[in-house]
């Protein structure tokens, strides 16, 4: 029998020893995580998940015979990442505390050793802060997570699963489970697809999300459903996408809403208090979040994600610039042509005209070689350039190629539109609209980080929570020249709105919702529709016969027709909330075993090839990529 672990059970962990533990006989388990050897005693900082504890290899620790000898000889072979066990008692550090360690008052003298398992040299220091490269990281992710900062945000992961799931519960919802291998079903994010060995020639799809299920659920009566619950998305990867990832899913019958917001408020006040220790009432006293119009967001901020810790918003010219017919710039009188001439329709995708103000005191901190830099920003966004004009005591337009032309009327009521006063920088952005939107969504949030008004990474404490809502229920696609679903086929539009679907898709408004939270999109759903003949027109106005929609969502148009109930839901991205929780920069920093930016996973080596034989089973074969 082994003398540690059979015989000797931990008594107590890294994180848990204080000065009222003093005197007290421990058992502890752990890592090396560092080592030295001072004036003829060795001292150990062993490591677990939950903290640090020093202890103190003495060989003339006095009344414990030789066990202090043998174990001092022992530990001086000692190495980083050596998996140890130790029998101590509990002393006072006195006045050699360690302020930084919440075991810091006392450190454990050894009596007894035991060395599980010997590590080879790490490839980095485990350590809080290192400066090794992702790369390696990720390829000895095991490693990494040993880290202080994952170990912390994966506990915080942790947290929120367990708050979510007392929450739902107390409040009526069961978790239910969802299948991954799915029929493949248009529209909705890129699915991975999966061969099926048993039926030649077939594919499942893997879930983008449990949509279509979690409505079934409805149907069958389940009447409040949700789940923790994997995704999978083949889509290009950025800081806040991986192609698997984690949504806590809902889905409520006979809800409108109101009712799935005041819901998901309830949840996040939950998370809040629990994780971070605090209570949102103070800064949301009705227990309520904002809301904001989609057309309002896109106009003030240029996407429906607005991150509202700081100002500078948006303000469109267009109308503007179209009444004075350009008012002498000659870019902008192009625009005006095409609306005088009915080139461009209102409701279609056109081309824009967008000023932000800069307001005096963040505009003096901005060098002219940083405004240079900002004009590369835009351009890499496609952009052709950053046009911008500093406002004087006069309202005059100076440092600005477009002071030279404009007219003094359209300057005027430009001026007015965005609130420019003296010293005051005022940015434009022209052109397509979907460029011009994006460019200057971007450009505000640079700008915010550049003059410190937000952190470059991170809440900074502050929490901007926000519903926007009332999207267009359509949105027109200018390759295909046809109407699109902005988010899918089973949102359900306001029900003024119904007379319009086939008449004016793009006023079409509709029931659907996101919520956001300093600039990102942490959840968003809908209200569903759940009556087959407004569902017909829909689909209609999408160009999907009845045949085509039979075939592609059959089970559902089936389901939907058997009494569903009105129903509606929402997912929320759950790494994403991890992340801003957390403050980390990117999903990787609190997705245990994450992919790369090319979607691989560099510890793994995934994806990689398979054997010919493997491929003949699927009934695959592989058509090289051109070189
Ligand atoms: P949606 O597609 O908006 O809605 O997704 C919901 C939330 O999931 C998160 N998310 C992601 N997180 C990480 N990586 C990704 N690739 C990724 N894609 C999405 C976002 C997003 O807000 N079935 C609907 C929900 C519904 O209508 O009820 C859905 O999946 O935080």
């Amino acid at each position: 029998m082994a003398r540690f672990i059979d015989e000797l059970k931990r008594t107590h962990r890294c994180g848990d020893l204080r000065a009222s533990d003093e005197g007290k006989e421990v058992v502890l388990f752990g890592w090396v995580s560092s080592y030295r050897d001072h004036g003829g005693c060795v001292f150990i900082d062993l490591r677990d998940r939950d903290g640090i504890t020093q202890l103190v290899f003495d060989p003339d620790l006095s009344g414990h015979g030789d066990l202090p000898k043998q174990s001092y000889a022992q530990a001086q072979a000692l190495r980083s990442e050596w998996v140890i066990g130790v029998r101590g008692v509990v002393k006072s550090r006195g006045a050699m505390k360690n302020p930084k360690l919440a075991t810091g008052e006392i450190e454990v003298h050894a009596l007894e050793l035991t060395v599980f398992n010997k590590a080879d040299t790490p490839p980095f220091e485990i350590t809080d802060d290192i400066d090794t490269g992702e790369e390696k990281r990720l390829q000895y992710r095991y490693l990494d997570l040993r880290r202080a900062p994952l170990q912390r945000t994966l506990r915080v992961r942790h947290q929120i699963n367990q708050i979510v799931r007392r929450y739902f519960d107390a409040n009526g919802f069961l978790e239910l489970e969802t299948p991954f291998m799915v029929k493949y079903t248009p529209g909705g994010a890129r699915n991975f697809l999966v061969p099926s060995r048993m039926n030649a020639g077939k594919f499942y799809a893997l879930a983008e999300s449990p949509q279509l299920f979690k409505q079934l659920y409805m149907c069958a009566g389940f009447d409040r459903y949700f789940q923790i619950v994997k995704c999978f998305r083949d889509e290009a990867l950025r800081l806040d996408r991986q192609p698997e990832f984690t949504q806590i899913d809902v889905e409520m019958s006979f809800v409108n809403q109101d009712d799935v917001f005041a819901t998901m408020e309830g949840m996040i006040f939950a998370v809040w208090k629990e994780v971070l220790g605090i209570d949102l009432k103070e800064k949301y006293p009705s227990g309520r979040f904002p809301q904001m119009p989609f057309e309002e967001s896109m106009g003030k901020y240029g996407n429906d994600k607005p991150d509202l810790r700081f100002g500078m918003p948006h303000t469109d010219v267009t109308a503007l610039v179209v009444d004075h017919a350009g008012g002498g710039v000659p870019f902008w009188k192009d625009i005006a042509d095409k609306f005088a001439s009915g080139a461009y329709r209102k409701d279609l995708p056109t081309e824009i005209v967008k000023a932000m103000r800069v307001p005096a005191e963040h505009a003096a901190k901005l060098s002219r070689a940083e405004l240079d830099k900002l004009e590369d920003f835009v351009k890499g966004m496609g952009s052709k350039g950053l046009a911008r004009a500093k406002i004087d005591g006069q309202g005059n337009w100076t440092q600005s190629p477009l002071a030279k032309t404009i007219t003094p009327e359209l300057r005027a009521k430009i001026n007015e539109a965005v609130g420019a006063s003296e010293n005051d920088l005022v940015f434009f952005q022209f052109g397509k609209e979907a460029t011009v939107q994006t460019v200057m969504a971007n450009l505000r949030v640079h700008l915010a980080k550049k003059l410190g008004l937000i952190p470059e990474v991170g809440h900074g404490g502050n929490f901007e929570l926000l519903w926007v809502v009332n999207p267009p229920l359509f949105e027109y696609d200018d390759e295909k020249k046809t109407w699109a679903a902005a988010h899918h086929a089973f949102t359900r539009p306001h029900d003024d709105c119904v007379d319009l679907i086939e008449k004016d898709p793009g006023k079409v408004l509709c029931w659907r919702y996101d919520l956001v939270l300093n600039g990102f999109e942490i959840g968003g759903g809908s209200i569903r529709l759940h009556d087959p003949e407004v569902q017909a027109k829909v689909f209609r106005a999408l160009g999907i016969s009845d045949d085509e929609a039979k075939q592609k969502f059959g089970f559902l148009l089936d389901a939907l027709r058997y009494g569903a109930p009105p129903h509606g839901g929402i997912a929320v991205g759950m790494d994403r909330l991890a992340m801003l929780l957390s403050g980390a920069e990117s999903l990787r920093d609190v997705i245990p075993f994450p992919k790369t930016q090319k979607g691989q996973d560099l510890m793994t080596d995934a994806p990689n090839k398979v054997e010919p034989e493997q491929l003949r089973e699927l009934h695959v074969r592989i058509v090289e990529p051109p070189t």
